[in-house]
């Protein structure tokens, strides 16, 4: 009786590992090479973060249920052994950010993936752009991609460009993260569904980005669901 309730124990445990670990693909199709990182809201910390040159591709597992943000960081220098990068930077010094989040502009794929249920994503451009971006599901049947994929850098007015030091753009700030006003950011008075929608600012953001959060409660048009097990390509410059 003990020996069985073990057995049947193990094989549930087998099951679930096996059906509640998420792989993540991540592809580079920028011409240059990109540090992508992850933050973890609720679940098991994943302080993950990968250096993907140019064309290449990585990928790594996660166990569900966990929630949190993966986003991608560039022009980057590891002068005496502090990493840094020009856009998406989370001060960490190095390659893993130990649970802190990029920099805004900067474009977020965000997940809840679900033990059981349904997995939840999207992509925000809330607190700006930094790279176009492309997440698909891999095996779901009737499960949408979702993304960026525009360069908004290419388009992005002056008054709330990133500039690098040779002055081309790499990020694109958010009416939210270039006035810090609470209209803007969904704040105070804003703070709610019913008091805070979009701007001409978001609406300049949603115009590029149909599917992706363009303000704090832009719900209905950019959040995407998926049976929970299955797994995600993420590209980058798709
Ligand atoms: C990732 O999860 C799959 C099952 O979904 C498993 O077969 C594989 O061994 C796992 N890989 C790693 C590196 O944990
Ligand atoms: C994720 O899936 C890919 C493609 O199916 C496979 O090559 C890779 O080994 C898997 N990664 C992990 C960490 O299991
Ligand atoms: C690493 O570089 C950043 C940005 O230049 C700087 O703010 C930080 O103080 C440096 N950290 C160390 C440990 O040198």
């Amino acid at each position: 009786m003990e020996f069985r309730s073990l057995f049947v124990l193990l094989i549930a445990a087998h099951f679930f590992n096996g059906a509640c670990s998420t792989n993540f693909t991540i592809k580079n199709n920028c011409p240059y090479t990109i540090w992508p990182a992850t933050q973890t809201g609720q679940g098991q910390q994943v302080s993950l973060g990968f250096e993907i040159s140019a064309l290449d591709i990585i990928n790594f597992n996660i166990s569900a249920p966990w929630s949190g943000r993966i986003w991608s960081r560039f022009v980057c220098s590891n002068a005496a052994g502090n990493f840094t990068c020009l856009s998406g930077d989370c001060g960490s010094g190095k390659l893993e950010c130990d649970g802190a989040g990029g920099q805004p502009p900067a474009t977020l794929v965000q997940f809840n993936l679900a033990e059981f249920g349904n997995d939840f994503y999207d992509v925000s451009i809330v607190d700006g752009f930094n790279l176009p971006v492309l997440v698909t599901p891999q095996d779901g049947s009737g499960c949408y991609s979702t993304g960026c994929p525009t360069d908004i850098n290419a388009v992005c007015p002056r008054a709330f460009s990133v500039k690098n030091t040779d002055d081309g753009t790499i990020g694109c700030k958010s009416a939210c993260t270039a006035f810090h006003r609470p209209i803007y950011c969904c704040t105070e008075y804003y703070g709610t569904p019913k008091t805070c929608g979009p701007t001409k600012y978001s609406n300049f953001f949603k115009r590029l980005c149909p599917q992706a959060y363009s303000y704090a409660y832009d719900d209905k048009t950019s959040t995407f669901t998926c049976m929970a097990g299955i797994n995600y390509a993420i590209t980058f410059c798709p």
